[in-house]
């Protein structure tokens, strides 16, 4: 996974392209922040940072992700219960306080989609290449 960084005066916010599966709830929840017709898409000083960081927590698969300037504000912390959501028509949604544990070694994460179906050139992690494509953002996901 390699995230490109943009820096902001308050949070700043990284993205991996490669965890992306479009769910565009950045998009719409802080358009002036995140723009894809625009270069740089991302510019984090758009918006309030506390709002920033609200959106991106919206992310479902941990493509975003952010931490704030000031070091005594917190940064991202997932619910405490982790939430699995397997549905048959997309990834495995995960979302909470977890450790995903690979051939890499162990990362503390908050939010990823893994894939189920094996057609991801991204393994673990689900890329839109297999059924789920059919997989929509107005299909529930985690909360
Ligand atoms: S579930 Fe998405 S590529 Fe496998």
């Amino acid at each position: 996974m390699t995230a490109k960084l943009y820096w902001g005066t308050s949070i700043n916010v990284t993205f991996d392209a490669d965890l992306c599966l479009h769910a565009a709830e950045c998009l719409r929840g802080a358009p002036a922040v995140f723009d894809i017709h625009r270069k740089p898409w991302v510019l984090p000083d758009r918006g309030d940072a506390f709002e920033v960081a609200r959106v991106v927590e919206r992310c479902p698969t941990g493509a975003l992700k952010y931490s704030f300037v000031r070091e005594y504000l917190p940064g991202e912390t997932g619910e405490t219960t982790a939430q699995v959501v397997a549905k048959s028509d997309g990834p495995v949604w995960l979302r909470g306080d977890f450790t995903l544990v690979t051939d890499d070694g162990a990362t503390p994460q908050t939010r990823i989609a893994l894939c189920r179906c094996a057609s991801s050139a991204n393994l673990p992690f689900c890329d839109g290449s297999g059924p789920c494509t059919e997989w929509r953002p107005s299909r529930p996901t985690p909360s």
